[in-house]
């Protein structure tokens, strides 16, 4: 990527850098293959970034949202997204967060417990609203991808197993203040392969001829998220495949006569955009290793140390400068905790302090993790 560094210039470090452009072609992208599908409405999941240009520039592309606390509905009503295009998803939905859905007229609530169920009728009876609902069913499909973002296999805390799936059907149906209008779905995140989005579809299928034997027709199917992102070569695939993705459900899934199909994309849609931008503070010489210290460390970006990811480490000055020399460098950050470490042996141009270092494909799931640890601030952003 070549990174806009004279716009860096007197930023204070660490920021997270946006690339609108890439932003808006991912857009583009996502727009023109869902809408060779009639039936398919993309929301995106704010969960994967909220800075506030960000959600904007999605907003006006059209996508609805995909949210998972109060928070975030709070957040995108006031970026602008119409209510009516809002859905609100988790497993631990408070009062007040009902409450507020509710007062919005939100177009969906996916629910993923008994309890929360009969909770959001009696929410809705006291405000004489009928809750449009959508059951999240737990599909027991592995993901094959990390354990702390798999979401669909049976011991996850995520949705209804499929036994369970008919009490609460009938429940739905019975209680007055929520009307039943659909069934949701998302099996895990950073999945690079779409057999099991395929697996997911056969479990579809024969759900939705059980369901239409209980006598009810579903206005929508949401299958979740989880396309995932090449970390690994961003330069050369800077915007996922949305158009296998999309293909293989139209291919796998069997929707009824005005069904609609909604998904609801994170990391596919923020991820690429976005680097984490950092100076380096020290180039440490050790026993064995060379240590080049950031100003940023695991409270500005926790993916590697939470999930052993690995963002492409660049040192974006020294490509700027022309560096043609290179070494080997464990790349670590100044918080106090051996996991605060970005890579070993990573071999890059001949580091020196003051050069800034960009870390790759953080626009997913960065800035929007990242904690005070350490009496440290949030990274600002800087979207060109
Ligand atoms: N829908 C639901 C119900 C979800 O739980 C998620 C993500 C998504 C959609 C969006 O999935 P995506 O398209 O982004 O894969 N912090 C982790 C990822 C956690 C994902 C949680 N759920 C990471 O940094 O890898």
């Amino acid at each position: 990527m070549n990174f806009p560094i004279e716009h860096f210039a007197g930023v204070k470090t660490p920021f997270y850098y946006y690339d609108k452009n890439l932003l808006q072609k991912t857009l583009d992208t996502i727009n023109t293959e869902a809408a060779k599908h009639p039936a398919f409405r993309v929301h995106y999941a704010v969960k994967a970034n909220v800075d506030p240009t960000v959600l904007g520039i999605i907003n006006q592309s059209g996508l609805g949202c995909d949210c998972v606390s109060g928070g975030e509905v709070e957040t995108c009503l006031k970026a602008g997204f119409p209510a009516s295009k809002v859905v609100f998803a988790g497993v631990g939905k408070a009062d007040w967060e009902i409450n507020l859905a509710l007062d919005a007229d939100i177009a969906c609530f996916n629910v993923e417990s008994i309890p929360e169920l009969e909770v959001i009728d009696e929410l809705a009876a006291a405000k004489g609203k009928v809750a449009r609902v959508a059951i999240r069913v737990n599909p027991n499909v592995d993901a094959h991808t990390h354990k702390y973002i798999t979401t669909g296999l049976s011991e996850n805390k995520f949705g209804i197993s499929m036994e369970m799936l008919d009490d609460v059907i009938a429940l739905a149906v019975k209680l007055k203040n929520v009307k039943l209008i659909g069934l949701h779905f998302h099996i895990g995140s950073q999945l690079l392969e779409l057999e099991p989005f395929a697996m997911l579809c056969d479990r579809i299928n024969k759900l939705q001829e059980h369901v239409e034997s209980m006598g009810i027709r579903l206005e929508t199917i949401n299958v979740g998220g989880g396309l995932g992102c090449d970390y690994v070569n961003p330069d050369e695939n800077p915007i996922p495949d949305f158009g296998s993705f999309f293909d293989n459900y139209a291919k796998h899934l069997q929707l009824r006569e005005g069904q609609e199909l909604h998904f609801e994309l994170g990391r596919s849609v923020v991820c690429q955009c976005g680097s984490l931008i950092s100076k380096v503070l020290y180039v440490k010489e050790g026993l064995n290793k060379k240590f080049v210290i950031l100003d940023a460390g695991m409270s500005d970006l926790i993916r590697p140390a939470l999930y052993q990811a690995h963002h492409n480490i660049e040192n974006i000055s020294a490509e700027a400068a022309g560096v043609q020399d290179t070494d080997k460098y464990d790349v670590v950050g100044p918080i106090c905790e051996s996991s605060d470490c970005f890579g070993t042996d990573e071999v890059l141009p001949v580091t020196k302090r003051g050069d800034l270092v960009a870390l790759r494909s953080a626009g997913a799931y960065g800035q929007i993790m990242a904690s005070h640890y350490n009496c440290r601030a949030i990274p600002a952003s800087v979207v060109l």
